[in-house]
């Protein structure tokens, strides 16, 4: 099959997560990467696009030049979707503009700066008809699918509780002034970050996944959000209390500043029959817990496992796959939905995905700013 034109947006020498994206493509073997603006410095960008065997004149200095360039190119040799890699303060403007000019989007969360913003992209998107995924990459995992996949059969009985977490640590290193070389700071400023850092950066993970798992909507949000420390604008740590239907009472942990964690996100749903484990830092397992039988660990690449997880592990089992196969099953499905397939629920985060995100986060920062008090979504 013939490969999808890519552009991206940032993620050149020195970025972290636009390498990923570029792995994660190449690993769906779906994507070939043809140009971009891939720094704010253009002389960084075309040293970049030297060594990927870029085109000189498809790397470009700006949004508006990529535009322009990439819409005098006939069809067949035009980008088709474009990958969005830069810091937050961008997603919003970037993402409107390259819709608008008529390519597929691929955007890494928080997808906008305020929830209005949201649902702007989210009425392009709908109207053009155009595909557009947001890299809530831990989705793409096969035990991640393969939960909701259990979830839906009903196997836990009644829900009663979900818990998810993300910890990290890499920040408390720098508000203690002995972090060096880590790169990534500008989450900690509001111009570049938005309203929030630690719900902004990690605990939207969460909230996502927790909706993706049940397939249920978080109604209500309590939160109580830290700086940690003073002179610090945002929140690098909280705690949020969760009500979804049906008398469901969740919480979510978050922080960035829980020293010596690295990327401790984790998930568990606690049901009347059956409850659910899955933990990032080993995703090929995921635990069904019972009163009435030993604990089940399911494993990637087997039968008993759903076809959508099924289809989300390239090698057999025992081979285990990781973080840029779990981005490439979100790069796969955007693929199949640019080229018109039949997908399963739930094969890439989407636009209405991003709306859920800004309202978690608007509502979280809200919340705590008011005193602690619930808030509907
Ligand atoms: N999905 C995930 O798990 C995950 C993980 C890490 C980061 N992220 C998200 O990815 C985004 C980037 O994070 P990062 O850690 O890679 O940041 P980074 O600072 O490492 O890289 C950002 C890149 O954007 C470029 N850039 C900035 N302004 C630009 C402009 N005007 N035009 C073109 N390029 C520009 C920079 O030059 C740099 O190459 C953030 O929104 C972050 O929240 C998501």
């Amino acid at each position: 099959m013939k490969k999808i034109r890519l552009g991206m947006m940032g993620g050149g020498i020195g970025a972290f997560i636009g390498d990923a994206h570029r792995r994660a493509a190449r690993i769906c073997n779906d994507f070939e990467l043809i140009g971009g603006v891939f720094s704010t410095d253009y002389q960084k960008g075309k040293q970049f696009a030297d060594l990927e065997n870029i085109l000189p004149e498809r790397c470009y200095p700006t949004l508006d030049a990529f535009v322009k360039g990439e819409l005098t190119r006939p069809l067949n040799e035009r980008i088709e979707a474009v990958s969005i890699v830069t810091p937050n303060m961008l997603h919003h403007e970037f993402a409107k503009k390259l819709l608008k000019n008529g390519f597929h989007v691929i955007c890494e969360k928080p997808m906008t700066f305020t929830v209005d913003e949201a649902m702007e992209l989210q009425e392009i998107v709908n109207k053009t008809k155009l595909s557009f995924a947001l890299a809530h990459t831990y989705t793409g995992y096969p035990m991640v699918r393969q939960m909701k996949e259990i979830v839906k059969s009903g196997v836990l009985g009644k829900i009663h509780r979900v818990d998810a977490q993300y910890y990290q640590g890499w920040v408390n290193s720098i508000i203690q002034g002995t972090g060096s070389g880590i790169t990534g700071v500008w989450r900690l400023d509001p111009n570049f970050a938005g309203m929030s850092s630690c719900m902004g950066d990690i605990g939207v993970h969460a909230f996502n996944l927790i909706e993706y798992t049940t397939g249920l909507q978080i109604q209500k949000v309590l939160a109580d959000l830290s700086p940690v420390k003073e002179n610090v604008q945002l929140d690098l740590d909280g705690t949020v209390l969760l009500q979804l239907p049906d008398n469901i009472k969740g919480v979510i942990r978050s922080s960035q500043v829980a020293a010596g964690e690295e990327n401790n996100l984790t998930i568990a749903i606690y049901g009347s029959h059956a409850s659910l484990k899955w933990s990032q830092e080993n995703p090929n397992f995921l635990y069904q817990l019972s009163d009435a039988e030993p604990t089940k660990v399911y494993k990637p690449a087997h039968d008993y496992n759903s076809s959508f997880a099924q289809a989300s592990q390239v090698m057999p089992s025992g081979h285990p796959e990781g973080i840029y196969e779990a981005l490439g099953n979100i790069y796969k499905g955007v693929a199949r939905s640019i080229r018109g397939e039949q997908l399963f629920d739930g094969e890439f985060p989407t636009v209405e995905d991003g709306v859920r995100g800004m309202k978690f986060i608007s509502n979280v920062v809200s919340s705590n700013k008011e005193g602690n008090i619930w808030k509907v979504l």
